[in-house]
């Protein structure tokens, strides 16, 4: 008879669940030394999970504006579709969109200048995200934003709503 204790833990995607439970059954106390490494993994890989970037899966590639109408280097603010998108063109053929929806408390991110860089700043409680990434820095918010697949296509930059 097993003195496990199997109950589910809370970790959806998390292989550490049966790491804990292993840890709650009568070996803990012998297994302390590498249940601390196992722990120690397992908490990177929720830190990971928790941080991990959220993908629009939109429908259908739409044109939401003229390449020529955002120059390289710079960043734009588009209502689409009932959605505020931020779009940032890195290089001739490469765009990046993201909601505005700050991933601390739900404000709106907007486009700002921080130490000279253009940033998506939020102006509730300063939490910064990069526009070529979406992660985020400084500020209380620990998830990149939203972002959703976009691309240069000669004249019209697309995003998939
Ligand atoms: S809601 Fe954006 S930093 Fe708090």
């Amino acid at each position: 008879m097993s003195n496990e204790d199997t109950t589910p833990i809370a970790t959806e995607g998390c292989a550490c669940s049966n790491r804990r439970t292993v840890l709650r059954g009568s070996l803990a106390a012998a297994a302390a030394g590498a249940g601390s490494l196992a722990l120690s993994g397992c908490t990177q890989q929720l830190k990971e999970e928790n941080a991990a970037q959220k993908h629009h899966t939109g429908g259908d590639f739409t044109e939401v504006m003229a390449s020529a109408d955002l120059p390289v280097g710079e960043s734009t603010q588009l209502d689409v579709d009932g959605r505020t998108l931020l779009l940032h063109r890195e290089d001739e053929d490469n765009v990046t969109a993201y909601s505005n929806v700050c991933t601390h408390q739900g404000c709106a991110v907007e486009i700002t200048e921080r130490d000279g860089q253009t940033t998506y700043g939020c102006p509730c409680h300063g939490s910064h995200f990069d526009p070529v990434t979406g992660k985020p820095y400084g500020g209380p918010a620990k998830k990149p934003l939203t972002d959703f697949q976009a691309r240069v296509d000669g004249e019209q930059i697309l995003v998939k709503l």
